[in-house]
């Protein structure tokens, strides 16, 4: 019997929201039906609302300090849900998850370094190598028996002194997949051999459906003196707002010089609210995430379905995980600059650009399902319906 209800649909126009209330700017319409920024229409769960509301009803909102309960209970999740178990000691803190990787690039490389992203990759990560004066070294992911894969060969072939850091993104965004065990065994053996720098962002490790299994990748002989690993309640809980997130660092050196940037910036402060939510949610809230996880599965088979039959043009692999499905739009013959109009003046939907995760998005767009399954229905709906009206389907 579900507990929690996921159709409720929660008015979120004029509420701060990014999602809802930037699509003026964004997509020049304040009334598109918004499928992009990576976060939820659903409420946080009730334990963590609870948690939050007792904070308040304290009243008092001043410098907060960490709990040991409440690095034991992100010790304890890891352990309970993916099997990895490492030292309190290995856990350190991060504004968002984005931030986190920002630091690290501040405290592992210098500038004029490169750094490596599989691309398609989430924009943000282009953002913070470039504007830190680091550049991108594409490590593009290829195409094998109907999926994306890693290129191992090529991503050798790209290490150099100076470029030995590579931004993992695991689950990944965008294109959905859950890296299989016997992959991520392939990339720890290549990252141990070479000495590379992984900064594994698993901030959608929770949300991975019932066909695909998550590993850590820091849990692989010899990768936990290696690899940084960024985690949050932000999408598995949808906290996003309160930017709070963890880094696990199991290498006493790499922590070090972690928390060094931490303190010239002044940054390891954190947030109260974010605290207390974070706890309750890692202790009290696993059911509240299988349930989501299971909607969200249902909406991963209607976007299937409907793509499969009511866009045939269109091509989206079977995503694995998150909430955020990548899909080729080219075979109706539209490029990067002639899907975003389409999309948005004649679907009126608003989904993110492919461009704007690497050249490879060109003629892709993301869809984030993280909604109700009426409103997916609706956005998908809305996209055949001009895709039929325009003689395109
Ligand atoms: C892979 C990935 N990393 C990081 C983030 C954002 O993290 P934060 O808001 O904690 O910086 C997202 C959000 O969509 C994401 O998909």
């Amino acid at each position: 019997m579900a507990k929690y209800n996921f159709d409720e649909y929660i008015e979120r126009r004029n509420t701060s929201s990014m999602k809802w209330d930037l699509m003026g700017e964004r997509f020049g319409d304040p009334d598109l039906l918004p499928y992009w920024v990576a976060d939820m229409d659903f409420k946080s769960p009730p334990e963590v609302i609870e948690a939050i509301e007792e904070k308040l009803k304290h009243g008092v909102l001043g410098y907060p300090v960490v709990k040991e309960s409440l690095i034991e209970s992100i010790v304890n999740w890891e352990k309970v849900r993916h099997g990895w178990s490492f030292d309190k000691s290995a856990v350190t803190w991060a504004p968002g998850v984005v931030g986190g990787l920002a630091f690290a690039i501040e405290a592992y490389t210098k500038p004029g370094d490169g750094i490596i992203l599989q691309t398609p990759a989430y924009p943000p990560f282009y953002e913070i190598i470039e504007t830190a004066g680091r550049h991108v070294v594409k490590n593009p992911l290829k195409r094998e028996n109907g999926r994306f894969v890693m290129d191992l060969d090529g991503l050798e072939k790209l290490l150099t002194p100076t470029c030995r850091t590579l931004i993992f993104c695991s689950p990944h965004n965008p294109v959905s997949r859950v890296w299989t065990k016997d992959e991520l065994e392939k990339l720890a053996e290549l990252a141990v051999r070479k000495d590379i720098l992984i900064l594994s962002d698993e901030i959608h490790q929770d949300i991975v459906f019932s066909d695909a299994k998550h590993t850590c990748l820091a849990t692989l002989p010899g990768m936990d003196k290696r690899t940084l690993t960024y985690i949050a309640p932000s999408k598995t809980f949808n906290l996003a707002g309160l930017s709070s997130s963890v880094v696990v660092i199991p290498d006493s050196s790499l922590m070090e010089q972690y928390k060094s940037v931490l303190v010239r910036f002044h940054l390891s402060r954190l947030n109260a609210m974010g605290l207390v939510a974070m706890e309750a949610a890692y202790t009290k809230c696993a059911d509240w995430a299988d349930e989501m996880v299971a909607y969200l599965e249902g909406n991963r088979d209607y976007a299937e379905k409907f793509v499969r039959e009511r866009m045939p043009k269109a091509k989206m692999d079977h995503p694995e995980g998150t909430y955020i499905f990548w899909i080729d739009f080219r075979g109706y013959g539209f490029d990067g600059k002639t899907l975003p109009e389409f999309l948005a003046k004649e679907a009126k939907v608003a989904l993110n650009k492919g461009l704007d995760f690497g050249s490879e998005g060109d003629g892709f767009a993301r869809l984030n399902v993280g909604t109700t399954r009426k409103q997916l229905a609706e956005g998908l709906e809305r996209i055949a319906e001009a895709l039929n009206r325009t003689g395109k389907n």
